[in-house]
């Protein structure tokens, strides 16, 4: 019997499988606690917008067919919306998909791909899967070291993944420093800048990656509906580039990768602001809530500008994770003290606070 680890690609060995966010109902079988609550992926606290529901419904009856390959109504929305051309939109089953499809159409083996090595743990992974080397760039204080990040530059730089804000720590890259790895990147280096959280961000220095498109040819903007639109067990993300970069997304997307159901909720989410506010408002009050909490607590956190904060524990995450699960509170243990954890609802948030203040206090 041959032994596959002989057989599959050399890359694809030393890939350590995504760890996703503890699922609710796994919590429920193992524990059996029916009442929990999910803080660790960074979803809606609210739930889908009720009118991308309503469309939902509408879209039921069709399921025998195939979805619009061309993401059509979504398409013409979405750019209209964001005031781009419709050649310049990807749609991919998440964001996630188009991280990997795009480092498959420019990553040969033995490229380099360039992150921060405090960032959205996808980038590695799609890295190795094209075979490409990871340059990891050493996090400053939890935030992209641009600086380091330019000097790393190299001819064999082929890729670079821009988290903005950055996922987990909920940092930003500034519209100064973003601007200057730009002047400093190659026309020849594509540069992914990962806005999923885009729509939590409130600061004046935080730069919007769309309008940077028309300066730079080689930068791909990717946002999703899978955060503050509330769909992410849906998988809809989408791209803004270059109308050349996004025909050769379309050769090697597979056919169909936008279901039907994904694509008429994120048009109808796109039209729902009271939902989109309403989730802001929620999470601008947990967040201050929990960044008080913290304090008192004396939890240290790292200033956020998403919907979810990371934390150090003095006495182990993975501790404080296992406690909080057999009270059916569920975070994302990071490391041996870090941990992120989502913002909630305002009943989550206390709940979160009441059980961590007897953890710690044992
Ligand atoms: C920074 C970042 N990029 C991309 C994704 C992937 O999102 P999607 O659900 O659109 O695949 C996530 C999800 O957690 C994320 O945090």
């Amino acid at each position: 019997m041959e032994n596959f680890s002989n057989i599959v690609k050399k890359s694809i060995l030393n890939i350590s499988p995504y760890i996703p966010g503890k699922p609710i109902e796994e919590v429920k079988r193992e524990y059996g606690i029916k009442d929990i609550i999910k803080l660790a992926s960074n979803e809606n606290p609210l739930g889908p917008s009720k009118l991308a529901l309503e469309g939902i419904k509408k879209k039921l009856k069709d399921l025998n067919l195939y979805p619009e390959s061309s993401v059509y109504y979504l398409r013409s929305a979405l750019s209209e919306h964001l005031k781009v051309k419709e050649d310049m939109l990807m749609f991919g089953n998440g964001s996630n998909e188009l991280e990997q499809l795009i480092a498959e159409i420019f990553v040969e083996p033995g490229d380099e791909v360039m992150f921060s090595s405090l960032s959205f743990v996808v980038y590695s992974i799609v890295t190795d899967i094209v075979g490409g080397i990871p340059i990891q760039i050493p996090h400053k204080n939890f935030r992209h070291d641009i600086e380091r990040f330019i000097e790393k530059l190299s001819g064999k730089t082929k890729l670079v993944f821009l988290c903005n804000p950055n996922n987990p720590t909920g940092t930003i890259i500034t519209k100064e420093e973003f601007e200057k790895f730009m002047q400093n990147v190659s026309e020849k280096t594509i540069v992914v800048l990962d806005e999923a959280y885009f729509e939590y961000v409130y600061d004046k220095n935080y730069p919007d990656g769309i309008t940077y498109l028309s300066k730079y040819k080689n930068l791909i903007v990717l946002r999703t509906f899978s955060k503050i639109y509330g769909l992410a067990g849906l998988r809809i993300g989408y791209g803004i580039a270059d109308s050349e970069i996004v025909n050769f997304i379309d050769r090697v997307r597979p056919p169909f990768n936008v279901n039907s159901l994904a694509q008429v909720a994120a048009l109808y989410a796109l039209k729902d602001n009271t939902h989109i506010k309403k989730t802001i408002k929620i999470n601008n009050t947990g967040k201050k809530f929990l960044e008080k909490e913290f304090e008192k607590l004396k939890i240290e956190y790292v200033k956020s500008h998403t919907n979810f904060i990371f934390v150090k524990f003095k006495y182990g995450s993975k501790y404080v994770f296992e406690e909080l699960l057999k009270k059916g509170i569920i975070i994302r243990p990071f490391f041996d003290n870090y941990a992120r954890i989502t913002i909630g609802k305002m009943d989550e948030n206390k709940r979160l606070i009441k059980e961590l203040k007897k953890i710690l206090e044992k």
